[in-house]
């Protein structure tokens, strides 16, 4: 079938590039192409050599602009787009003044399947073509954002959310209602077009035993569905999880002792664990969603990726909307940056980018299918335009090396800079904000 080549710098990461300067891992080919072919990477190299190889290709021009693997968020509410920007509070009086309240809403079909569409709309803008996303307790919520998901042919991990306790009751589940829930929305959409399944047990707290117990064997029973959920995000939450679970010896055992860590697993924030936990998670591999602008916002505390890396625990980043304030993956490079600033250690672009394509993937299981420009990989990429914004294509023509670059476009970017986002190989951006 056809054969469309793609021309630009083309940037991606083939393996985890440390934490210093003297980077390695990634790829850079100036004046550049990609070649895709039924929504896959066929081939990647120099423009003129991608021409030769490939006469009758359609050609899509984007000299000048780099071409990059699109960002993965590896954990973000859909149904928290309206709580975004709520003033003043830190995470259990948020929870409860006004994320729950406004997950009240994603009972009603209309409104979910409109909030699942503009969110994937505003995740697309900002170049994230993959995200693990919550979104509530119903079952039409979940629905609702598959079906959007599919729609558009998007590679995105969803799971109905677990609570059955200490939650307001009109966003109560129960084991029961759960697990049915879990399983028909596991037989109906995992594994359908480029959709995976997430078993979603929103935190400790809301969860009874039995219940933390039951997605533990979901798990099991279900070897390629993944799992996603919240740890040691805040000092009162964790104060709390020692109360309801006094026999635990921390927050991370209790989701232990119910079968919830492994290389399917990832846990947003993880701020504050013991170096017990810490050596757990690289054990095993359970991933960490680090989410700056999320942990900044509700004055979580502050991640200390260093020490994560150090333990091989697989991480990525995340905008965790609506507790993080940004849908733009540069703006939570940004923020990583800054605190990462806090443990006196400077985060590279290397690592922030890597982070943001690769690192997500590997954090999330499923770098088989997507992170970088792989042969065989899905064509989810971005074309990313430096010289868009006034400020930042001044600087960006200011700078020396390759790393400079990419430092100032995750400092000074943001979604004006996004000029295309391709979805299998086809232009899934619904205002094209660039011109390349
Ligand atoms: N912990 C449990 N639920 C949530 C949530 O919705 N957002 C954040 N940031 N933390 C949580
Ligand atoms: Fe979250």
């Amino acid at each position: 079938s056809a054969i469309e080549i793609f021309t630009g710098e083309i940037f991606h990461f083939l393996a985890n590039p440390g934490l210093h300067s003297e980077a390695s891992g990634w790829e850079w080919i100036d004046d550049g192409a990609i070649a895709v072919c039924d929504g896959k990477i066929l081939a990647r190299g120099k423009r003129t050599h991608l021409f030769e190889t490939y006469p009758d290709a359609k050609v899509n021009e984007h000299r000048g602009c780099l071409i990059m693997p699109g960002f993965i968020d590896t954990h973000v509410h859909y149904a928290q787009l309206d709580v975004i920007a709520s003033f003043g509070s830190t995470l259990l009086d948020w929870l409860e003044r006004y994320t729950f309240p406004a997950e009240a809403a994603f009972e009603n079909e209309a409104h979910a399947s409109l909030l699942a569409n503009l969110f994937l709309d505003e995740m697309l803008r900002n170049g994230i073509t993959t995200a693990s996303v919550f979104p509530t307790v119903h079952k039409t919520s979940v629905e609702a954002f598959f079906e959007a998901a599919f729609a558009r042919n998007l590679r995105v991990l969803c799971g109905k959310v677990m609570m059955d306790r200490n939650c307001p009751a009109y966003l109560q589940d129960t084991v029961s209602s759960s697990e049915k829930d879990n399983l028909s929305l596991i037989e109906k959409w995992h594994g359908k077009g480029r959709l995976l399944y997430s078993l979603t047990p929103r935190f400790a707290p809301t969860s009874t035993a039995q219940q933390l117990q039951m997605a533990g064997e979901l798990l099991h029973a279900y070897p390629t569905i993944h799992l996603q959920s919240h740890l040691a995000e805040n000092v009162d939450e964790i104060r709390w999880v020692k109360e309801l679970f006094p026999t635990s010896d921390s927050y991370l055992d209790v989701y232990d002792q119910f079968g919830l860590l492994g290389e399917r697993s990832i846990f947003a924030h993880s701020v504050h664990l013991s170096s017990e936990d810490k050596m757990l998670m690289g054990k095993n591999q359970t991933a960490i969603a680090f989410c700056p602008t999320s942990n900044l916002f509700l004055g979580s505390g502050f991640f200390d990726l260093s020490q994560a890396v150090a333990h091989q625990i697989p991480v990525g980043l995340a905008t965790d909307i609506g507790g993080g304030t940004s849908f733009s993956m540069f703006r939570t490079m940004t923020a990583a940056y800054k605190v990462q600033q806090v443990h006196r250690h400077a985060l590279t672009a290397w690592q922030a980018f890597y982070l943001s394509t690769l690192g997500g993937a590997k954090a999330l299981g499923i770098d088989a299918h997507v992170g970088n420009f792989e042969i065989g990989k899905e064509a989810d990429f971005i074309i990313i335009n430096p010289e868009a914004t006034p400020l930042l294509s001044r600087r960006y023509q200011l700078t020396q090396t390759l790393e400079e670059k990419l430092f100032v476009l995750m400092m000074l970017g943001d979604d004006r800079v996004i000029s295309g986002t391709y979805i299998a190989g086809k232009n899934a951006s619904a205002t094209l904000t660039g011109d390349c």
